[in-house]
C-alpha cells in the first residue's frame, strides 16, 4: 500500500511536470472530426489569434503537428493566394493531412481519410488564413479589408510572433514560409518582415530557414512575357503564329501596346480559350473557360463579356490557386472576380467538397472557427478585400533574402499555364547567380518527376512534370484540380521533404 502511495504521488508528480513544461494552448486542441472515424496520427491545433484588440482583428490558423518527429522537424506556413483566397484550400486540396471523399448525398458531410502524401508527414504545418476577411480570419472593423501587399505582411508577421509564443515550444524548430500563386508576393514579403523583425531584436526570435514558392507571381515582365513561349513549346499556338507575334510584339507580350503586336496575342488567346489554364492536360469541370484576358481593360471589358452575348463563365476564384493569363502583376488595386461577377459560374474546378466541409456547423465547431451568422460563409476565396498589390516586383526580395542566406526553393507545375514555369524559370535565372547543380531531371518513384537547376546562394528552381490523366491517383478521382501537392502528391512531398532535409532533390 505504501508503495502504491508513493507510485501514485510520483505518477502525479509527473503528471504536473507533463502538465506545466506542454504550453501549446489545450483549447486550441482538435479532438474530434465529423466525418474522420480513426486516430489523428499527429496533434491538431486551431483558432484565433487575435493581432489588433481595439479592432477586433483576428486571424485563424489550422496547425498539424508533424507525424515523424514534432519537437525536431521544421515548422512550415502554408499560405494560398489570390488575394483573398483561403490556405484551407490546400489543407483540402494538396497536402493537408486528409484527403477528402465526397459525400454521397446532399445531407451528409465528405468523409476523410488520411493521406499519406501529406506534408505534416515530414514538418509542423500551419495553414494561416490571410490577411483578415479571407476564409475565417475576420475584423470588427470593416476598414481593416482595404488592405495590400505590405499591409498583409506586416499583419502575418504579428500572428507569427503571437503564434509562436503560443507555442514557445517550436521556437527553436527551423521555419520556413511557404505558398503558391499570388502567395509569390506574400512569402518574400513576409520573409522579409521576419528578418527586420529579427535584426531588430523582436521576440520571440524567429529561427527562418528559407522559403517555397509554388507557381508564384513575381515580376510584372517575367511573368508577363511567360505565356506565349511557353504556348509555343506546349504545342498550343502554330509555328507560324509564334514567328508573328513575336515580331508584332518584338519579344514585350506584357504591356505592348501596338495594335499589331494586340492583334497577334487576339490570335493567342483565341489558341488558348478553352484550354483548363491550370492544367492544360485536363479537362474542365464545368462549363468554358475564361482563360485569357487583358488586365489592362480591367474591369469595364469583363463586366461586358459578362453581360453579354459571349457566355462567360468565370471563376470567382480564378486569383487563388493561380493568376490569370495575360494578367501579370502590376502596381495598384487587384479586381477580384466576386466583385466583379457576383453571380456567373465557374469553369474548370470544383471546390464543392471545402465549401460543404467548411460551412457545416459541426466541422465549425471542431476546427474552433466562428459561426457562420457571426462571420459569413467560408468561401475558397472572398471578395471582400480591396486589396492593393503595393509591393513593386519580388525579385530584389528574392535577391536580398537569398543574399542573406535563406534557402529558397522555386517551384513550377510545368503544364499550368497561369503562371507558366517559362516566367519563373527566367527570373531566377535573371537573379545571374552561379549554376552549380546545371538543369537535369529529379527522380521520384523511379521516374523523372521533373527538372531542376541549382544556383548559388540556395537557390533552386524546380519544375514537376505534369501527369497523364489515367495515371491519377486515388486522390485524383475525386478531384479534378490543378495546384502542384494535389496533382502529383507523391512527388510533392518528395521534393518538399528533401529540400527541407536540406538534401539533393
Ligand atoms: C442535391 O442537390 C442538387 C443541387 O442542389 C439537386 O439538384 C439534387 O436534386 C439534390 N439531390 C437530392 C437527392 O436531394
Ligand atoms: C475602424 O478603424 C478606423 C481606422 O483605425 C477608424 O477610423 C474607425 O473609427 C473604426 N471604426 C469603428 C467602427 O471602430
Ligand atoms: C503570319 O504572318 C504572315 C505574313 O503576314 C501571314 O501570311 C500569316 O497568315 C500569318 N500567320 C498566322 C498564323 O497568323
Ligand atoms: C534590398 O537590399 C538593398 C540593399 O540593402 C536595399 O536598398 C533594398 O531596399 C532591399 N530591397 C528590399 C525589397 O528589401
Ligand atoms: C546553404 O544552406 C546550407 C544549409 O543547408 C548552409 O550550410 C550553407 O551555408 C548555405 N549556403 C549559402 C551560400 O548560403
Amino acid at each position: 500500500m505504501r508503495f502504491l502511495l508513493k507510485v501514485l504521488a510520483f505518477v502525479t508528480l509527473l503528471l504536473g511536470f507533463l502538465i506545466t513544461t506542454e504550453s501549446a494552448p489545450q483549447s486550441a486542441l482538435i479532438t474530434k472530426l465529423p466525418g474522420f472515424s480513426g486516430t489523428f496520427p499527429s496533434k491538431h491545433y486551431s483558432g484565433y489569434v487575435t493581432i489588433d484588440k481595439e479592432h477586433g482583428k483576428n486571424l485563424w490558423y489550422y496547425f498539424v503537428e508533424s507525424e515523424m518527429n514534432p519537437s525536431k522537424d521544421p515548422v512550415v506556413l502554408w499560405l494560398n493566394g489570390g488575394p483573398g483566397c483561403s490556405s484551407m484550400d490546400g489543407f483540402v486540396y494538396e497536402h493537408g493531412p486528409f484527403n477528402f471523399e465526397p459525400a454521397k448525398t446532399n445531407y451528409s458531410l465528405p468523409l476523410l481519410h488520411l493521406n499519406p502524401y501529406s506534408w505534416s508527414k515530414v514538418s509542423n504545418m500551419i495553414y494561416l488564413d490571410s490577411p483578415v476577411g479571407v476564409g475565417f480570419s475576420y475584423s470588427k472593423n470593416e476598414s481593416d479589408y482595404i488592405t495590400g501587399d505590405m499591409k498583409t505582411a506586416v499583419d502575418s508577421h504579428a500572428f507569427l510572433l503571437k503564434w509562436f509564443q503560443m507555442f514557445p515550444e517550436f521556437q527553436s524548430n527551423p521555419f520556413y514560409i511557404s505558398g503558391e500563386s499570388y502567395a509569390g508576393v506574400y512569402v518574400p514579403t513576409l520573409a522579409s518582415e521576419v528578418v527586420k523583425g529579427n535584426k531588430e531584436g523582436l521576440k520571440p526570435a524567429l529561427n527562418l530557414k528559407g522559403y517555397l514558392v509554388g507557381n508564384g507571381v513575381a515580376d510584372s515582365m517575367y511573368d508577363g512575357n511567360a505565356l506565349v513561349p511557353f504556348a509555343h513549346g506546349m504545342g498550343l499556338i502554330s509555328d507560324q503564329l509564334f514567328e508573328n507575334v513575336t515580331k508584332a510584339c518584338n519579344g514585350n507580350f506584357y504591356d505592348n501596346v501596338s495594335p499589331d503586336c494586340e492583334e497577334q496575342m487576339a490570335k493567342v488567346s483565341m489558341d488558348i480559350d478553352r484550354l483548363n489554364i491550370y492544367n492544360i492536360l485536363e479537362p474542365c469541370y464545368h462549363g468554358t473557360s475564361l482563360s485569357a484576358f487583358d488586365i489592362k481593360s480591367l474591369p469595364s471589358t469583363l463586366l461586358q463579356l459578362g453581360k453579354t452575348e459571349k457566355p462567360l463563365a468565370v471563376r470567382k476564384r480564378m486569383f487563388g490557386r493561380a493568376w490569370p493569363v495575360r494578367a501579370p502583376i502590376l502596381p495598384g488595386i487587384v479586381p477580384s472576380w466576386s466583385q466583379l461577377l457576383a453571380d456567373v459560374s465557374v469553369p474548370c474546378i470544383d471546390d464543392r467538397v471545402a465549401t460543404a466541409w467548411l460551412n457545416d456547423p459541426a466541422i465549425r465547431k471542431a476546427i474552433h472557427a466562428k459561426e457562420e451568422s457571426e462571420i459569413g460563409r467560408w468561401e475558397l476565396c472572398t471578395g471582400k478585400l480591396s486589396f492593393h498589390h503595393d509591393a513593386g516586383s519580388m525579385i530584389s526580395f528574392h535577391r536580398n533574402l537569398t543574399l542573406s542566406g535563406y534557402r529558397a526553393l522555386i517551384y513550377s507545375g510545368d503544364h499550368d499555364m497561369c503562371v507558366p514555369f517559362t516566367g519563373s524559370e527566367a527570373w531566377t535565372h535573371s537573379l545571374g547567380y552561379k549554376v552549380i547543380d546545371e538543369w537535369r531531371a529529379w527522380i521520384s518513384n523511379d521516374q523523372v518527376a521533373g527538372y531542376t537547376e541549382g544556383y548559388a546562394n540556395n537557390l533552386t528552381f524546380l519544375t514537376i512534370k505534369a501527369l497523364n490523366h489515367n495515371s491519377l491517383l486515388k486522390l485524383e478521382k475525386w478531384l479534378p484540380r490543378h495546384t502542384v501537392p494535389e496533382y502529383k502528391p507523391r512527388e510533392a512531398l518528395d521534393f518538399y521533404s528533401r529540400f527541407l532535409a536540406g538534401s539533393k532533390i
